[in-house]
């Protein structure tokens, strides 16, 4: 990761220092997503080396509409309550059963992952499919007051998800003047405005420098304190990214820890 920056940068204003601090590590080591818990690690993006065949089998059974889940979450639940859910709802019969079984296992997997990493034993579980559209753009996830502060997601097909480097990133005060004015043409629904925004990214300071996190990475992300939302917080606190806004259905499942 980029550490050049420090003395060599010479300005030594605040900004400098959390510039050099925060850092996005992407890896195709998946032992490497327990580092989320270092206070400088924004996101920990795992990029399996090779996908396994149910994976993509899966994948295009949700690209093609075959297999639909309802945009769901649970929340407050234990990992057995989440378990039952699976085995109840995830719509047989558009999937080869092997292939359905190992999607639920990998999803709870996460919870395990999650309690795991946080020594939570409740969670907010996220699980949904759906085709990309406009309504978010950039955003950072936010947890209750107090809960712990990291979370998991996994996209498990179509396109990925954009993210950008902390220090590309002008400043926090800077992406809330933005977030706020796209939330604005959300609810006034002003399409070009929207659209303009979205390619303009203005909270950026390289607007073309975006990465995506492939579908079947495994992402843990700093979750900001919700208390601290629209302030000016410290960039190691929240992972700036973006979902696809076309493209094919997508399976995302996405964990937090509750308590
Ligand atoms: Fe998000």
């Amino acid at each position: 990761m980029d550490n050049t920056g420090g003395a060599a940068m010479g300005v030594g204003s605040h900004m400098d220092m959390e510039t050099a601090t925060a850092v996005v590590h992407r890896t195709a080591n998946e032992r490497d997503l327990e580092l989320i818990k270092l206070p400088h690690i924004q996101a920990v993006i795992f990029v399996p080396p090779e996908l396994p065949a149910w994976l993509t089998q899966f994948g295009a059974a949700v690209a093609r509409g075959s297999f639909q889940l309802p945009r769901t979450v649970l929340d407050d639940v234990t990992i057995n309550d989440i378990e039952g859910w699976l085995h109840a709802n995830m719509p047989a019969g558009a999937v080869e059963p092997e292939v359905l079984h190992a999607v639920r296992g990998d999803a709870l997997s996460l919870v395990a992952r999650e309690r795991e990493m946080t020594g939570a034993t409740r969670f907010v579980f996220r699980i949904f499919t759906g085709i990309p559209n406009r309504h978010c753009g950039f955003h950072v996830d936010t947890v209750p007051a107090a809960a712990p502060a990291h979370g998991l997601l996994r996209v498990y097909n179509g396109n990925g998800t954009a993210y950008v480097d902390p220090d590309n990133v002008i400043s926090m005060r800077e992406f809330y003047k933005y977030l706020s004015q796209r939330e604005r043409l959300i609810r006034t629904a002003e399409t070009d405005s929207i659209i303009e925004l979205d390619e303009a990214r203005p909270f950026l300071l390289r607007p073309d420098d975006v990465h995506i996190a492939p579908a079947g990475s495994i992402i843990a992300f700093k979750h900001l304190d919700v208390r601290l939302h629209w302030s000016e917080h410290p960039r190691e606190l929240a992972w700036i990214h973006c979902s696809p806004m076309e493209g094919d259905a997508r399976f995302v499942v996405n964990v937090m820890a509750r308590r």
